[in-house]
């Protein structure tokens, strides 16, 4: 049957019209392979960050499940750096589905319950998103990736002009607290406020030392290492002492005993994202894996298959998804193109946080008790001291919060805009091991309430 003229005339003055109308059209996902019925709708493409260098950037939005008009945009970020937004936080943590087997599950506690989820693979080089040119993967570096990540945003916002003034949060995990909060402050910076409110970060790295040096208190009191190992730890050669010298290449031999010592009593078969897991889950610790790396131990893998690394890899999958493999033979959860700027770890983002508070923008830490990669003692120690150093009182003193008459993790508030809050019982990735209690976490922080105490 031939086509009929009024349709090339309707979409050619629709697309007049309203610009949006073909590119969104052909974003839409119509449907995922093995994906069950659903209520809401689901875009998923890329946003050419660099036009000379076709360089793109690939993104998963799950719009809300009722009422998507009325809920606000929310920007996911996993860490790594290098890891996917989509494989992790959309598969493993807090999107719609679990893949499973050829289907795809329903999540209860997805976070499209609360808001619209825009989920971003990023720097160019994760995931699906791509450089034509590779060279541009030898270096990579937070500055980078927070212009990128702008620039994407720049043009997903014209791409789907609704979201423009919708209240919109930036969040993400682990490495994320790089990305975060720069990106929030280069939003800020070049007076593109896109509506920002407020920004949440989960295990994230702020500060090198800090953060890594708690590993050897946590380690202790969770006895995993003895008393004399955590006094050698802590006096003859610390963590990140350990961590700087074998990103440099080499460990001094006084700083190797040590570290033998120490990962001889933890052992081979602890999950360190997850002190009290016993078994291997999913891809999703791939990302802490990045950042842990280099406790020297053989990670074992006890997780038979990877089935969101095989979900997204079917070819029917990538077709549903708009996405193309460029440059790579397959998707896989980090990357193995992109070469980060690994001495961007020992730039501190923490002031970051101090300097978006004070512009008004939300800001809530927050910390899976359970994980030894970036436990919850360094970041409570950091978030104290920014408070002070702000000059914010209490406003929340440090307390339970609950789920469900169960107490679900503690939480304590300053100035009625810094908040950190423990997820009791979570891993690195807390909505993956503690999802009812991290979407009861998420929906306080967007509402701007404390968390619920009864
Ligand atoms: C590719 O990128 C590198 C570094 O980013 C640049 O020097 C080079 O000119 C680019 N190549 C092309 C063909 O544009
Ligand atoms: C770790 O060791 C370095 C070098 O000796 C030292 O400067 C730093 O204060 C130590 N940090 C901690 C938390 O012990
Ligand atoms: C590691 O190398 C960087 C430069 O590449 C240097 O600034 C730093 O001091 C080195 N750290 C150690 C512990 O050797």
């Amino acid at each position: 049957m031939r086509p009929q003229p009024w349709i090339f005339i309707t979409v050619t003055v629709l697309a007049f019209l309203f610009p949006t109308f073909l590119t969104e059209k052909s974003d839409k996902i119509i449907k995922l392979p093995g994906q069950p019925k659903i209520s809401f709708q689901q875009y998923a493409g890329y946003i050419t960050t660099d036009e000379k260098q076709h360089r793109a950037l690939f993104y998963y939005l799950v719009e809300a499940e009722t009422e998507p008009a009325s809920k606000p945009l929310v920007l996911w970020l996993n860490g790594g750096p290098g890891c996917s937004s989509i494989g992790a936080g959309a598969f493993c943590e807090h999107g719609p589905f679990k893949p499973s087997g050829d289907l795809l599950l329903i999540n209860e506690h997805s976070w499209n319950k609360e808001a619209n989820m825009l989920y971003l693979e990023s720097p160019a080089g994760v995931g699906f998103s791509y450089s034509a040119n590779k060279s541009f993967y030898t270096s990579v570096n937070d500055d980078i990736t927070a212009r990128d990540n702008l620039a994407f945003l720049e043009k997903w916002f014209t791409k789907f002009p609704e979201y423009r003034n919708r209240d919109f949060f930036i969040t993400g995990e682990s490495y994320g607290g790089h990305y975060v909060p720069q990106l929030a402050q280069l939003i800020i910076e070049s007076n593109m406020k896109f509506n920002l409110k407020g920004i949440a970060i989960g295990n994230p790295l702020l500060e090198f030392n800090t953060d890594f040096n708690s590993r050897a208190a946590f380690f202790w009191s969770h006895g995993l290492i003895s008393d004399s190992t955590y006094e050698i730890f802590t006096s003859v050669c610390n963590y990140s002492q350990i961590r700087r010298q074998i990103q440099n290449g080499s460990l001094n031999p006084v700083c190797s005993q040590v570290n033998s010592q120490v990962s001889r009593e933890v052992s081979r078969f602890i999950n360190s994202y997850d002190v009290t897991l016993d078994v291997c889950l999913s891809t999703v610790f791939a990302q802490s894996k990045m950042l842990n790396k280099l406790q020297d131990t053989v990670e074992i893998d006890v997780c038979v298959e990877d089935e969101t690394a095989k979900y997204l890899n079917r070819k029917d999958v990538l077709e549903a998804f708009h996405a193309q493999l460029v440059g790579v033979t397959e998707w896989t959860v980090c990357s193995g193109v992109v070469q980060y700027e690994m001495q961007n770890l020992e730039v501190p983002t923490i002031h970051i946080l101090g300097s978006l508070a004070k512009s008004g923008i939300r800001v809530l830490v927050y910390s899976g008790d359970q994980d030894a990669v970036i436990p919850l003692i360094g970041t409570r120690i950091l978030v104290n001291g920014l408070a002070k150093e702000l000059g914010l009182k209490t406003s929340v003193p440090y307390r339970v919060w609950l789920e469900r008459r169960q107490v679900a993790g503690w939480t304590q508030v300053y100035g009625d805009i810094l908040s950190f809050a423990t997820i009791r019982g979570a891993s690195h990735e807390a909505p993956f091991s503690q999802p009812k209690r991290s979407l009861v976490l998420f929906n306080a922080f967007l509402a701007g309430k404390p968390l619920p105490e009864a």
